[in-house]
C-alpha cells in the first residue's frame, strides 16, 4: 500500500490555524445571531425589529457561507494530509459527520429561512415589533434553532479535536 504523502509541519500549522478561525469564528457568530434573533422576537419596538432582520438577511448568507466552509475544507484538507486520515479515528469521524450536517443545515434551513427577510421586513413598522414579526411568518422563531445547534454541535467538535477520545476505528 502506498503511503499517504503528508503536509510539511508548516503547512500543517496554517490549515489547522485556518481551521480554527473557521469552526470557532462560528461559534462567536453564532453568540451575536442569537442575541439579534432574541431581540428580534421579544421588542416591540417595530423600527429595532425591520432593523434585525434586515441586518440578519444581510449578515448570515455571506459570513456564515464563508466560515462553514472554511471549517469543512480545512478538516477535510487535514483529514487528507495529516496522520489522522478522515475515517481512521473515531474522533475525526465524528466530527466529518457534525460538520457535513451543520453544512447542510445552512444550505436547506437557515439561508431559505433568512432570504428575502430584508424585502419583507414592512417599510413603515407603525404597527410595532408584533406587526413585523406576524409580517414575516415563521421565520422570527425558526431563526433560533440554527444558532444553538451549531454552537453547541461546533463546541462538542471543538471538545473532540482537543481530546481525541475513542481511538481508532477498526479495520482502517
Ligand atoms: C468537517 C468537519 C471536520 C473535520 C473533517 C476535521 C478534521 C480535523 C483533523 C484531521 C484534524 C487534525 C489536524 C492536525 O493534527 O494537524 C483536526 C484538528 C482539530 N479540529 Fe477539526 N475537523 C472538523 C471540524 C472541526 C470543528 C467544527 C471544530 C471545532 C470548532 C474542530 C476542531 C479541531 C481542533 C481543536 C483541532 C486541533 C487538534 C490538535 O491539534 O490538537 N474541527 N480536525
Amino acid at each position: 500500500m502506498t503511503e499517504r504523502r503528508l503536509l510539511p509541519q508548516p503547512w500543517r500549522k496554517l490549515l489547522l490555524a485556518l481551521h480554527m478561525v473557521g469552526g470557532v469564528g462560528w461559534m462567536g457568530l453564532d453568540v451575536g445571531l442569537l442575541a439579534l434573533v432574541l431581540t428580534g422576537l421579544t421588542t416591540e419596538s417595530g423600527n429595532i425589529a425591520v432593523a434585525i432582520y434586515t441586518a440578519l438577511g444581510i449578515i448570515v448568507p455571506p459570513s456564515v457561507i464563508t466560515l462553514s466552509l472554511l471549517m469543512l475544507l480545512t478538516g477535510l484538507a487535514q483529514g487528507l494530509w495529516t496522520k489522522w486520515g478522515l475515517l481512521q479515528y473515531w474522533w475525526v469521524a465524528v466530527k466529518l459527520v457534525l460538520g457535513l450536517i451543520l453544512i447542510a443545515l445552512v444550505f436547506f434551513v437557515l439561508i431559505p429561512a433568512v432570504e428575502g427577510l430584508p424585502e419583507r421586513a414592512p417599510d413603515m413598522p407603525d404597527g410595532g415589533g408584533a406587526a413585523v414579526r406576524a409580517a414575516l411568518g415563521n421565520a422570527p422563531v425558526q431563526l433560533l434553532f440554527p444558532p444553538v445547534v451549531s454552537f453547541l454541535s461546533l463546541a462538542f467538535a471543538l471538545v473532540l479535536g482537543i481530546y481525541k477520545p475513542w481511538g481508532k476505528i477498526r479495520g482502517s
